[in-house]
């Protein structure tokens, strides 16, 4: 447990509607050994370290990414305190869109995963300039990092399905400074947690609280089997008051699991007749205008009740009642109320409940959990074509921006590239230009991988051997031009 500043870009804003399921179902547990936590710009000879609070080991980031400097922070924001993952960094210089990504593998494909990306400025460049820039998982747009303090510990979270063996994280230059990252974790879930992350969607963290914790205490792994991270809200208000317990709060399997330590505590309203709840705002971006929002509500009954007593309370979300007829929470046993669909309101969000004329207690709430969602409906290229395509860039070394998806985005398709894009399937490499681009060597079997290729125009290099007789297997290709080079 420690004391730290909470980033801004989680700062509170929320929602909610509801749906209370049956509690069946027990999973295996994923364990530990399955987290991937990378620190970012340690040197390459380093071993990594071991996290002092939970125990997890970073590795260095060299393998997942061949681009960018390494840098350490600037001293004058190293403390005692300061976790490791955050003394070092990795940053992208380059131009306007250019896209700089993390390439992380040994996943399972089609299993849900939470994933962290971590951001302290701390003015390594010593140009005391923060910047912005846009976030990608893969091909669908993420968030935008927005460094708003050089001392800023940001911390970037989507919860996603993940379709393949492995997941692109790619920070896209925007204009708006030089990106860069400190840490990066990904975590398995299993995938009856959060049914509102699915193959379409993902689900991008607002904000994730503990009711009633006191100010030091953020709980997470491994309290949270998941490594989600707990802040503390508001410990003392006039308006609330803290409950807890000593005993375990037991988790029913389809309530995401929210830890026993964050379930202990609790906050009510002081004054049993005031309004209680919260509210948040809608954050758009430019690339997210108007983002729906779920919000988990966990809630348990952490007193044991005397005979006549009857905690009973509705539940709003704004001013629509979400759960009729009364909601009391079960002793010692966590529930979660939650939207299966995102809500949408051009106003703040405002989660509110009261006790109903039945109920002797007033309403109660242990933690919350609010999350944007995203579309994560974009298609990377056909995979035997990405496989090709990277084949010649390692081949040949090629020096341009070629990171990430080689079509998808469409704004961000690689320089050279011309790819033809469809309504329901993946986008195909139809044009390759690589010429003037420094190429020696012989000609690769892998461009005849490109079957969509209509052109291929290699000229003005150092090429040399003959072209290969299987190029003739490009049915489509109509213009093939080796001009200047010694075939
Ligand atoms: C970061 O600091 C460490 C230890 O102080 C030093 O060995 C390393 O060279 C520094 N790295 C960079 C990129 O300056
Ligand atoms: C972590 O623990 C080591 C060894 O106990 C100590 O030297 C180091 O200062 C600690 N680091 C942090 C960030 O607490
Ligand atoms: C970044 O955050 C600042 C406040 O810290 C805000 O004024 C600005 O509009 C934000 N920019 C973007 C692009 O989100
Ligand atoms: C939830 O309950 C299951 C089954 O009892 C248990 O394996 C799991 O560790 C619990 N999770 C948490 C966060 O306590
Ligand atoms: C939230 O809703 C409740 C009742 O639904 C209302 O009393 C309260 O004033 C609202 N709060 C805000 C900040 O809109
Ligand atoms: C609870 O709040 C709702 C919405 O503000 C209101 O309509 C209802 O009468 C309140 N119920 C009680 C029992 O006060
Ligand atoms: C390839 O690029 C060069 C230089 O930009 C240009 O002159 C040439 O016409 C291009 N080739 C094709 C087939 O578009
Ligand atoms: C180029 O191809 C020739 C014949 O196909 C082969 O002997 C030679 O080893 C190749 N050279 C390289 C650098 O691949
Ligand atoms: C080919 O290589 C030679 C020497 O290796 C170099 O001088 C020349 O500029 C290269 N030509 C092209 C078109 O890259």
């Amino acid at each position: 447990m420690e004391r730290g500043p909470w980033p801004r870009a989680m700062a509170a804003r929320w929602l909610l509607l509801l749906l209370l399921g049956p509690a069946l179902q027990v999973h295996a547990q994923l364990d530990s050994s399955d987290f991937i936590s990378i620190d970012c710009g340690l040197p390459e000879t380093s071993t990594g370290f071991t996290d002092n609070v939970t125990k997890l080991s970073y590795v260095p980031d060299t393998g997942f990414t061949d681009a960018g400097t390494n840098h350490n922070i600037s001293a004058e924001y190293v403390t005692a305190s300061l976790p490791m993952n955050w003394h070092t960094l990795r940053s992208f210089s380059g131009d306007r869109d250019a896209r700089s990504c993390y390439t992380v593998g040994d996943l399972v494909s089609g299993l849900k995963y939470l994933i962290r990306a971590m951001f302290m400025y701390g003015n390594y460049d010593n140009l005391n300039r923060l910047p912005i820039f846009d976030l990608y998982l893969g091909v669908n747009y993420w968030q935008t990092v927005n460094i708003s303090a050089t001392d800023e510990m940001m911390i970037y979270e989507i919860i996603s399905i993940i379709s393949d063996d492995h997941v692109q994280v790619c920070l896209v230059d925007t204009g708006s400074g030089t990106p860069f990252i400190s840490s990066l974790d990904l975590r398995p879930l299993k995938n009856n947690l959060y049914p509102q992350s699915d193959e379409s969607q993902g689900l991008v963290l607002s904000d994730r609280r503990n009711f009633g914790a006191s100010d030091s205490v953020i709980v997470r792994y491994p309290d949270d089997p998941y490594h989600r991270i707990w802040m503390p809200l508001l410990s003392k208000t006039a308006e609330w008051s803290v409950i807890s317990t000593d005993n375990i709060v037991e988790n029913r399997s389809n309530s995401f699991e929210a830890p026993s330590a964050v379930m202990q505590t609790a906050v009510m309203p002081t004054d049993p007749s005031s309004a209680f709840g919260f509210i948040w705002n809608a954050q758009s971006s430019a690339k997210n205008h108007m983002p729906g929002y779920v919000c988990m509500v966990y809630l348990a009954e952490l007193q044991h009740l005397p005979r006549n007593t009857v905690r009973q309370f509705n539940i709003y979300l704004n001013g629509e009642l979400g759960y009729s007829g009364g909601y009391t929470p079960s002793y010692l046993f966590t529930d979660v109320i939650y939207s299966d669909k995102p809500f949408y309101s051009s106003h703040p969000y405002n989660i509110s409940m009261n006790a109903t004329k039945t109920s002797t207690l007033p309403p109660i709430m242990n933690a919350a959990e609010i999350f944007s969602v995203v579309s994560t409906t974009g298609t990377a290229t056909i995979a035997q074509e990405v496989a090709a395509i990277t084949a010649v860039r390692d081949t040949y070394k090629v020096k341009k921006n070629w990171m990430g998806d080689p079509c998808a985005p469409k704004k961000y398709a690689w320089d050279g590239l011309r790819c033809k894009y469809f309504e329901s399937s993946p986008p195909s490499v139809t044009g390759l230009n690589l010429s003037s681009s420094g190429l020696s060597g012989n000609v690769s079997f892998s461009f005849a991988n490109l079957k969509g290729l209509q052109y291929l125009d290699l000229s003005s290099n150092n090429l040399t051997g003959s072209i290969p007789e299987i190029l003739s297997q490009l049915s489509l290709l109509t213009l093939l031009d080796f001009t200047g080079n010694q075939i």
